[in-house]
């Protein structure tokens, strides 16, 4: 008899040049969607020194220089991921340290240090999120390297588009390989003129507006579908991580 084949794990990583753009909100909300929609181990990786995503899951994390000591191989990761709230989801959380990640990662030299760490956790996850820092980092290139599928925030208006051009052109020039994007609308207010001609324009991009409900999960400090599961945007989230699943499954 054939052994079931284990699906094999993937990486989406929450990315986009800009700040303040919703990422950390996706990242956690898309984490919750995979370990409870859709039962997946699943890990959130905080790579952003900011760490929202931390913030929002693991109330009492206080690791002071863990977070980097990981990328310099001082410490394995299996050792600093640890159980959230969440039935299914551990975090592998950001501290302070990750303000150093740039020169630690220049220095080292490693490339693909993050795509093999991810490696080294695939058989301890099926999912996982990477919350990034904004902007062209070398933490970007190094999530770039390891994503299967990068999902790309984008508040509706006439610059959305450049962004993801401009992220589109420095995968190009990259060159190889490059994981495919998934632009995704944040914060949407349809009852702005540029925000439902941003809709118009990329009917296809999925997205999820604009509501006090989100913003107060920095008060709760939960995924938005713990304390609001049959919100409006609690379901666009969910859609937002099939949407991701079937691409996964299509790669
Ligand atoms: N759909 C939404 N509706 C209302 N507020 C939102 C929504 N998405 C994100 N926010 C708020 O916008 C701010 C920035 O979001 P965040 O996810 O931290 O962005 P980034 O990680 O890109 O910097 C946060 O205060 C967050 O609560
Ligand atoms: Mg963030």
């Amino acid at each position: 008899m054939r052994m079931a084949r284990t699906p094999e794990m993937k990486t989406i990583a929450v990315f986009s040049l800009k700040g303040g753009v919703g990422k950390s909100t996706f990242a956690v909300n898309l984490a919750w969607a995979s370990a409870t929609l859709s039962a997946r181990r699943t890990l959130l990786w905080d790579l952003d020194p900011q760490a929202a995503a931390t913030w929002l899951l693991a109330p009492g994390s206080k690791t002071r220089d863990a977070a980097s000591a990981v990328f310099a191989r001082q410490l394995d990761p299996e050792d600093i991921c640890q159980p959230t709230a969440i039935p299914g989801l551990d975090l592998l959380a950001a501290d302070m340290s990750l303000h150093g990640l740039e020169r630690l990662l220049f220095e080292l030299g490693k490339k693909r240090r993050l795509a093999k760490l991810l490696d080294g956790l695939a058989q301890r996850y099926d999912r996982i999120i990477l919350d990034c820092p904004p902007g062209l980092t070398e933490t970007a290139e190094q999530v770039l390297r390891g994503a299967d599928i990068i999902v790309a925030p984008v508040i509706p208006s006439p610059l959305a588009r450049k962004s993801l051009d401009d992220l589109a052109d420095i995968l190009i020039r990259r060159g190889g390989k490059h994981p495919p994007i998934l632009p995704v609308f944040s914060m949407v207010d349809r009852r702005r003129k540029l925000h439902a001609e941003a809709l118009e324009t990329y009917p296809d991009w999925p997205m999820v507006s604009y509501s006090s409900l989100v913003e107060q999960m920095g008060i709760k400090r939960a995924p938005l579908a713990v304390y609001a599961g049959h919100s409006q945007q609690a379901e666009q989230f969910a859609a937002i991580w099939q949407a991701i699943e079937r691409r996964l499954a299509k790669a």
